[in-house]
């Protein structure tokens, strides 16, 4: 990342990552060092943005979707030929798909999905603990959530690493290994085939229906209507990318963290009552989403003269790792007194299925722990980190015990 204007109150900045982090020095050290020089500054990536770099700038900006629109959520894409749903709709729309899905996230139908999350962590657990080693985000990370996820949405767990590839086109690009665009539009349009048929299927047999959101899908309606067939496919593309590798990326940083902090881990190991807490601490450490909007009117956003259709960028670390806010906020604490966690964003999109994460992160933590109490990062293995355009992630864990 280098520096490569400076002006007055909104400086040019490069704002790009190494791909390889080793223990220590991640995306979010990175992240730190621009957040102490700027306030706000503009991105030269692509046709340019601006970047909001504290934690009221964050807030606000999320709370007032009148001037920061969703219509547009990729801040390298102003103007896409996609609308996900209803990550990409501003209220008063936003709103009435909130109430169609929120039944599926809810905390009493998240709570009942606590024993198969359990179980599922367990037999993946059990099958690696006698090897002494793993490969964390492929053998661990990028299934446990996914196979409880599938179930929800009513997809075929057996096609996992179809689902796995298509996603990491999705979600994983960038402006250098996909310029045009090609190979994400290629995936999501593979994706959104697949849901088609299997409602058409399901349309056509009824016998096929199942207590899952693409059975449920075929009864939707906003505003006494039948939702269009197109939006449909909006909604579950969406939720098949929110759903998938979230979970698995954030459970990697905690893995990250725990196996490098041996007073952490054997806290956890110890106790596991307090397994809760640091759960939250480290997604507020570790706040993977970059949020985008798009600005809807002219403003003067605290110094910053942003036109109507200009693209900013909001990644949560920087409003979760804010000094101003956290005492020693780039410190994973895990006693740290009860605060806001923005992890999961704010405003009327704040995450819809942040029940259900919170639970798998919770319940990985007690399984992992209960049978591989002491770990380390594999001496003279590498950690890698990757920055794909939403999200960061971390790509190889390599973990020994
Ligand atoms: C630790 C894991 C997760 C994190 C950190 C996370 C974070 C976020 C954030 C920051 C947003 C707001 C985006 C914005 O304002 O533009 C969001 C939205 C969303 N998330 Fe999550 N998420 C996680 C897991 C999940 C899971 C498991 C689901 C399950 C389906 C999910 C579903 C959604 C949906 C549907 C939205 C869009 C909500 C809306 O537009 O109203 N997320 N998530």
């Amino acid at each position: 990342m280098t520096q490569s204007e400076q002006g007055a109150t909104c400086p040019v900045v490069r704002f790009e990552f190494s791909p390889v982090a080793t223990p220590g020095e991640s995306f979010f050290a990175q992240l730190d060092e621009l957040r102490r020089e700027h306030r706000v500054f503009r991105s030269d990536e692509a046709q340019g943005y601006w970047v909001l770099a504290r934690n009221d700038l964050i807030v606000e900006a999320l709370q007032h979707p009148e001037t920061f629109s969703s219509v547009a959520t990729v801040p390298t894409m102003p103007d896409p030929p996609f609308r996900w749903i209803p990550i990409m709709l501003d209220p008063p729309g936003h709103t009435k798909w909130r109430r169609l899905l929120g039944g599926w996230f809810s905390p009493g139908r998240t709570a009942k999905l606590e024993t198969p999350v359990r179980e599922m962590c367990t037999t993946l657990v059990d099958g690696l603990v006698d090897g002494g080693r793993c490969e964390f985000v492929a053998d661990f990370a990028a299934r446990f959530p996914t196979t409880i996820f599938l179930q929800i949405i009513g997809l075929p767990v057996s096609e996992l690493s179809r689902f796995m590839a298509w996603e990491d086109k999705i979600l994983h690009f960038d402006s250098e290994t996909d310029p045009d665009y090609s190979q994400m539009m290629t995936a999501m349009n593979e994706v959104t085939a697949m849901f088609s048929s299997l409602i058409a299927e399901r349309r056509a047999d009824p016998s096929r229906r199942a207590d899952d959101i693409i059975s449920a899908s075929l009864d939707w309606q906003i505003d006494g209507r039948p939702v269009s067939d197109d939006d449909v496919l909006s909604c579950l593309l969406l939720l098949f990318m929110a759903g998938l590798d979230t979970v698995a990326s954030q459970l990697s940083f905690m893995l990250h963290h725990l196996a490098t902090h041996d007073r952490d881990r054997r806290a956890l190991v110890e106790d596991p009552n307090r397994i809760p807490g640091a759960v939250e601490e480290m997604l507020r450490a570790h706040a993977i989403v970059r949020v985008g909007r798009k600005v809807a009117r002219d403003v003067d956003f605290h110094g910053c003269p942003m036109k109507a259709g200009d693209m900013v960028s909001m990644p949560l670390a920087f409003a979760s790792r804010d000094e101003d806010v956290f005492q020693d906020a780039t410190t994973v604490d895990i006693d740290r007194p009860s605060f806001a966690n923005l992890a999961f964003g704010a405003g009327p999109h704040r995450c819809l299925g942040s029940h259900l994460a919170r639970r798998e992160l919770v319940v990985a933590l007690e399984e992992w722990h209960r049978r591989i109490p002491e770990y380390q990062v594999t001496p003279g293995a590498q950690v890698l980190e990757h920055a794909g355009n939403g999200v960061y992630g971390v790509d190889s864990l390599p973990l020994s015990w």
